[in-house]
């Protein structure tokens, strides 16, 4: 399949995860995926790669699956199994796919995909930045061969949803990843915690959307069930999918409304603020924006992509 504008090809490093689960879904709806690169995160390795495997096979795709690495960097760090469930899918008990993964380290993957098709690639990373961090050291010329970087992660006004009050989980999670990813790469886009949450998807849209959908619904409502009642219980203004919304970034780049460009870096130390995604954004530093930092999109066509991806075509 030819990459278009309206058809990317894209590589998706991911730590499944419930909202990594439906940005998955976007993807094999809406674009040509070659390879999901698997990182330690939502829950451990195993589980991350297990739940990647069960969504290939509940998607009957041929996406090969190529884990990565189990720990951070440099430090330890909590998961979120307090969201999404001990296995990172709610707890089902679900079947565990047939398939393998893939031999091949995901930081490797990464790098010989990015060469085969130099230009070619989306990278859609939805999680700690781990793989992502150690494929720029295998290869430093990285970022000229990827056509777009789109990252979930930080929180550009401090409001973030890690034990550290300033910070975002992806980031809070492997900060020494995540700084080299943000000096090496020159432009990426950025679609943050804070964005996140003001593009929540209403509880009654989303139940009647997982409602209305086929197979795919299906297995996705059995999965998000714990992930839904932790928003619902944390007050939050709806079910927070935020690696859906910046796999809707990644799919229609022009469903973004509201858009700044800043330096973004992350702060290493601090007992408060490890991990914290400092923006520049007074400019006083005079270093060169390189984020695209996401601010808002237009909530209609983002549910549309959703909802597709789940065969609810009555809200598409
Ligand atoms: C991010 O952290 C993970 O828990 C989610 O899957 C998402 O990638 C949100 O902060
Ligand atoms: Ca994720």
């Amino acid at each position: 399949m030819n990459s278009s504008a309206e058809f990317p090809t894209l590589l998706i490093d991911t730590d499944p995860g419930v909202d990594d689960a439906l940005a998955i879904l976007m993807a094999q709806a809406h674009a040509d995926v070659v390879g999901l690169t698997i990182a330690a995160g939502n829950v451990g390795l195993g589980h991350t790669v297990g739940n990647a495997l069960k969504l290939v096979e509940v998607l009957g795709a041929r996406i090969p699956v190529h884990a990565g690495c189990a720990t951070p960097l440099v430090l330890p760090a909590a998961d979120a199994a307090f969201v999404h469930g001990v296995d990172g899918f709610g707890d089902t008990g679900y079947l565990p796919a047939s398939g393998k993964a893939s031999d091949e380290h995901a930081a490797n993957a990464i790098v010989r995909l990015a060469r085969e098709r130099p230009g070619e690639l989306t990278l859609v990373a939805l999680a700690p930045l781990t793989n992502l961090a150690l494929a720029l050291r295998l290869d430093p010329q990285l970022p000229d061969r990827i056509a777009r970087l789109v990252v979930m992660g930080g929180a550009v006004s401090g409001r973030g949803n890690f034990e550290r009050v300033p910070t975002e989980f992806n980031i809070g999670f492997d900060p020494e990843a995540a700084h080299v990813v943000f000096e090496a790469w020159p432009q990426f886009d950025l679609v943050d915690w804070e964005a996140c949450v003001r593009h929540a998807l209403a509880f009654d849209r989303f139940d009647a959307m997982l409602a209305a959908g086929d197979a795919r619904a299906r297995f996705y409502a059995s999965i998000a069930g714990t992930a839904r009642r932790f928003n619902q219980a944390n007050g939050r203004p709806g079910m927070i999918v935020a690696d859906a919304l910046a796999m809707a970034v990644a799919l229609q780049p022009q469903i973004v409304t509201r858009a700044e460009q800043r330096h973004v870096a992350v702060e290493l130390g601090g007992a408060l603020t490890r991990g914290a995604t400092v923006v520049d954004w007074e400019r006083r530093h005079g270093r060169p924006a390189n984020a695209n930092i996401v601010l808002d999109v237009d909530q209609a066509r983002f549910e549309a992509l959703v909802a597709r991806a789940l065969g609810a075509a009555r809200f598409a």
